[in-house]
């Protein structure tokens, strides 16, 4: 776990509502929060004006289109504020520490998200604040858009309690997050990465000893045999310091095409969190096909997000 629960525990003894990681947090608060997104999304935006006179402050430290686009159009439709922070152009560049700014930002705004390359950034903030944190990605896991596909496999293939789904390609911080969930909404996953390129085993293990059902494998037709949804992402992450031609052939064989979709039910959905890269890590007929769900997966990132601003303002 990146998120001590000693550490969780005193954030939820001070009253913070942080939303750090799906691991940290109970399955009936991830649960709730889908749930008051799915009322989000059935309701005009202005029968909601929850977060009127709020600020979120939005600090990106790696680029992004969906995750801050979505924040700033939830934000706004709640009734609140938001406050764009591109780390270049703020004293983060020259050495303001993060647990400065984080004391400073608490004085101003009244949810921190952060985009960082380096997960314990996201810890030092959440230590350093006395107003909730989001994470908006780190190098090590990406909640909040895994929250967002839940809630449209959920729609789409009903509740993802006992479904199976199955993970192939790089094992980075989108499949971290989709491992912590498979511990909390007990869905089967199982993960087919490429040698070196593999998840951590004390982070699968850990996965498991609390309740996760995971398989693991190196061929990416075994894993999607009987997978209600098959998931990838790109082959090289932001930030990546990784041989990029190197981790390319690593990861040609488990390609999302046709023939691997086939592998799996015949009625199973694609999702990628994107951006895609066709022709490397999924082909254009999978992801504009049928099968593929990635644009309403994409615009309930807004929906989710609503609902976490929500729920970390305690409404
Ligand atoms: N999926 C996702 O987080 O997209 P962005 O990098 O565009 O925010
Ligand atoms: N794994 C990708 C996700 C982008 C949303 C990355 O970290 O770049």
């Amino acid at each position: 776990m990146f998120v001590g629960s000693y550490q969780l525990e005193d954030k939820v003894l001070d009253n913070i509502r942080h939303f750090l990681d799906i691991d940290c947090l109970d399955h009936n608060i991830l649960k709730d929060i889908i749930s008051q997104a799915i009322e989000l999304k059935a309701s005009k935006p202005k029968n909601f004006p929850s977060a009127l006179g709020k600020t979120l402050a939005l600090i990106f430290e790696k680029p992004s289109t969906r995750t801050r686009v979505s924040f700033e159009v939830g934000m706004l439709q709640l009734g609140g504020n938001v406050v764009i922070l591109n780390d270049k152009e703020t004293q983060l560049s020259r050495g303001e520490t993060v647990a400065d700014t984080s004391r400073l930002l608490s004085r101003y705004a009244d949810i921190i998200m952060l985009r960082t390359d380096k997960h314990k950034r996201l810890n030092e903030l959440a230590a350093n604040a006395s107003v909730p944190v989001i994470n908006g990605l780190t190098d090590n896991t990406h909640p909040c858009q895994i929250m967002a596909d839940i809630l449209t496999f959920q729609e789409h293939r009903g509740n993802i309690k006992n479904k199976t789904v199955a993970w192939v390609g790089d094992g980075n911080n989108v499949a971290t997050s989709w491992l912590h969930a498979s511990t909390k909404f007990g869905f089967k996953l199982r993960i087919a990465t490429p040698k070196n390129l593999e998840i951590d085993e004390a982070i699968i293990l850990e996965a498991k000893n609390n309740g996760g059902k995971i398989d693991v494998f190196n061929d990416p037709f075994a894993a999607v045999a009987d997978a209600d949804c098959v998931l990838t992402d790109t082959w090289l992450s932001m930030g990546a310091k990784k041989n990029n031609s190197q981790v390319k052939n690593l990861l040609k064989p488990f390609q999302v095409n046709s023939k691997l979709m086939e592998a799996a039910k015949a009625n199973a959905v694609f999702m990628h969190c994107l951006p895609a890269h066709r022709g490397e890590e999924v082909t254009a007929e999978v992801i504009d096909g049928p099968q593929s769900l990635v644009w309403d997966e994409a615009e309930n990132r807004l929906h989710v997000q609503k609902a976490i601003i929500l729920w970390c303002l305690g409404k």
